[in-house]
């Protein structure tokens, strides 16, 4: 058994001695005090209030439109149902691109009034100067390159990268490991590039769709479970199909309704 288990409450050095000791980290989002209560008590190492809401939670059509109060309402719920695991808030489109100084102010917001242990944002080397400042400030950073959704128009779609070799992304990571973050998650990148990245900084790389070296995991609670098929990714592999559970509970309760089976004696006061 894994000596993490034990582990009441996980911190950063827990995470970083995770990647030292080939203990592989495992992340799932959450965006409500349910969802995150859940997660916790099957021994989630990370939970990611990702921007992925404005998707599963929103129904936007993609991230760019979550805003910063989003972030801060769902992650203040998401704290609410934490123990053990590691919480980390996504900085929204937008919330970290105008100044330093809103910039700091933001990720200030989503530490104390959200109660967030670390935020996260997309970019590269491009981005570096800016998150030495926040973790400068004391505030635990998650680097996040690859495929950035929030880039989704810059890029012209959601695309798989590292398919040129990779040096670029390689660059990242290491300009972002300079900068301070404590992890990087690697989105759509390639499993060989996704490797080597792995294996050339010392902070644990988090993958998605980045092949089985990445030193901890993450996937959308909605897809594992399978409440969500607007859109499935070829990485998504689902563990539950929560859909059908409630279609067919759902069903039930709605024909007992309608036939005056529900509510029975058992469920009346007299
Ligand atoms: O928004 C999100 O959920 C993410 C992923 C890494 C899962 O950024």
């Amino acid at each position: 058994m894994s000596k993490y288990k034990e582990i009441k409450k996980i911190t950063v050095s827990h995470l970083k001695k995770m990647k030292q000791d080939g203990e592989k980290i495992a992340c799932l989002t959450a965006y409500d005090y349910t969802s995150a209560k859940l997660v916790d008590s099957i021994g989630v190492d990370l939970v990611l209030v990702g921007d992925s809401l404005g998707m599963v939670i929103n129904g936007y059509e993609n991230t760019l439109r979550v805003s910063l109060d989003e972030i801060i309402y769902h992650t203040k719920a998401v704290k609410r149902g934490l123990k053990r695991a590691f919480l980390v808030a996504d900085m929204p489109f937008g919330t970290y691109h105008v100044s330093d100084e809103e910039t700091l102010k933001n990720c200030v917001r989503v530490i104390k009034e959200a109660g967030a242990e670390a935020v996260k944002l997309e970019g590269g080397k491009e981005i570096a100067p800016l998150i030495k400042k926040i973790t400068q400030a004391g505030i635990n950073v998650v680097g996040h390159i690859g495929l950035m959704p929030q880039f989704v128009h810059a890029m012209g779609g959601y695309k798989i990268q590292g398919r040129d070799g990779g040096e670029k992304l390689l660059e990242d990571a290491k300009a972002l490991e300079e900068a301070g973050v404590f992890s990087i998650v690697l989105e759509g990148v390639v499993v060989d590039v996704a490797k080597k990245i792995t294996e050339s900084v010392n902070v644990p790389t988090i993958g998605i769709g980045s092949g089985k070296y990445c030193d901890g995991q993450i996937l959308v609670f909605h897809d594992v479970f399978g409440m969500f098929d607007d859109f499935v990714p070829k990485f998504v592999k689902r563990y539950a199909d929560v859909k059908r559970v409630i279609v067919e509970g759902g069903t039930k309760y709605v024909n007992d309704v309608k036939n005056f089976e529900f509510p029975d004696d058992e469920h009346s006061f007299f």
